[in-house]
């Protein structure tokens, strides 16, 4: 009988990557032997290339790969207009997945450049459609940052913008074995598809503890309101046992590293100085409070909380945060399930019966 797992499987290595490493003692993240902070200044398609390498058939180069997006959003785009009125009524997560049903198994685009290319084409469309605009066509000729912008508010954004939201693809693109990656790898592992696989790990990723944290970020800030409020507000949470959103990782035990690289990005965003005034106050009560409150487990603040006052500055609503989130993970979640389809090896692990056994064996069982 297979030993008790670990709860949460805490610990366990279940897969072996060239893709990315969570350093969790050390507070660190590497791609593909490259530090987060020394990716943060790339374009999203840099990075692409880089986890796509030796995985992709001819390990395309950054400007291959954004040239190769272009047609691939303009794909995405045909496929999305008949199906968008079926997002009505969905939240904009259960919108996008619902759409990325859309990719069938026999597109001939590469479906690994087709996924990512259809997040921000998908994301604008339906967002477009909730308020009652037309959705816009994507400009091939653009990088995707870029042009996911432009969709969304139907005219080009400044560099600045960009560039954070840029920032924020790339810190969020991979990190290791988390829960969407690895319901994307199992998913995988299956030959299923790699639509599939990405459909799974969407779903999988859009729970508060996983990547439906941002938006409750904000709401937990405008909730808190004043400053004379943080304090007695944040004990009262812990006081009800509820957990601070933004804080605490399954991995880390000292400080997301991504977390310093989006503050970093929104410290630089004209405009977002006063909530972030605010948010660090927040994050400074709230962490001498956990540690106060849970001494044994370091909790600190995660990629999250940045995020949250990230996209907000950049004007984006919260209720797209998880979707947004998917746009740069889907950079892993690809390059995850291209490297599992090469191992061939179903996943299939056993679990642990602890149920009733009948009360006496089968007549004639062996
Ligand atoms: N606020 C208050 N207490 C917390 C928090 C928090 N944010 N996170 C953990 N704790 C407490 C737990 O209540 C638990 O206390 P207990 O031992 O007294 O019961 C203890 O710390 C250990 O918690 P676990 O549940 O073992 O931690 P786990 O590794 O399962 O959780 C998680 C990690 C889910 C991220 C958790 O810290 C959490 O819920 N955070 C808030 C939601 C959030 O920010 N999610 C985004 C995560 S980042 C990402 O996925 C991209």
């Amino acid at each position: 009988m297979p030993l008790r797992p670990p709860a949460g499987l805490d610990g366990v290595v279940a897969a072996e990557t060239m893709l990315s490493h969570v350093d969790g003692a050390a507070g660190r993240l590497i791609v593909r032997g490259h530090d987060l902070e020394t990716l943060a200044g790339m374009p999203f398609e840099a990075v692409l290339a880089l986890l796509w390498a030796g995985l992709l058939p001819g390990s395309p180069d950054a400007t291959a790969i954004r040239a190769a997006l272009g047609p691939a959003r303009l794909r995405a785009f045909d496929l999305m207009l008949p199906r968008l009125a079926a997002t009505d009524g969905l939240s904009p997560v259960e919108g996008l997945r619902l759409l990325l049903g859309a990719l069938g198994d026999a597109e001939a685009e590469p479906h690994a450049v087709l996924a990512v290319a259809a997040v921000p084409v998908f994301i604008a469309g339906l967002t477009r459609r909730r308020a009652g605009q037309t959705p816009i066509a994507p400009d091939p000729a653009r990088g995707l940052a870029d042009d996911f912008l432009a969709m969304l508010r139907g005219a080009p954004a400044g560099a600045e913008a960009v560039a954070a939201l840029e920032t924020y693809l790339v810190t969020v693109a991979d990190h290791g074995l988390n829960a969407s990656t690895f319901a994307a790898r199992v998913i995988a592992s299956t030959e299923a598809g790699l639509f599939s696989a990405v459909i799974g790990a969407l779903s999988a990723l859009k729970g508060p503890l996983h990547g439906g944290a941002p938006g409750p970020v904000l709401d937990m800030l405008d909730a808190i309101g004043t400053e004379a409020a943080i304090g007695p507000w944040i004990d009262d949470a812990l006081r009800r046992g509820e957990r601070l959103m933004g804080f605490g990782h399954r991995i880390y035990r000292v400080r997301d590293p991504r977390a310093d690289v989006l503050k970093g990005a929104v410290s630089r965003l004209r405009g977002a100085g006063n909530r972030i005034g605010f948010a660090e106050t927040v994050e400074r009560e709230a962490l001498a409070r956990l540690a106060a409150a849970k001494p044994l487990r370091p909790l600190d603040t995660n990629v999250e909380f940045y995020t949250a006052l990230l996209l907000e500055a950049l004007d984006l609503p919260r209720d797209l945060f998880t979707c947004i989130f998917a746009m740069g993970r889907m950079a892993g979640w690809t390059a995850h399930v291209l490297e599992q389809e090469r191992s061939g090896r179903l996943i299939r692990p056993q679990s642990r019966y602890v149920g009733p056994m009948p009360a006496a064996p089968v007549q004639g069982a062996a």
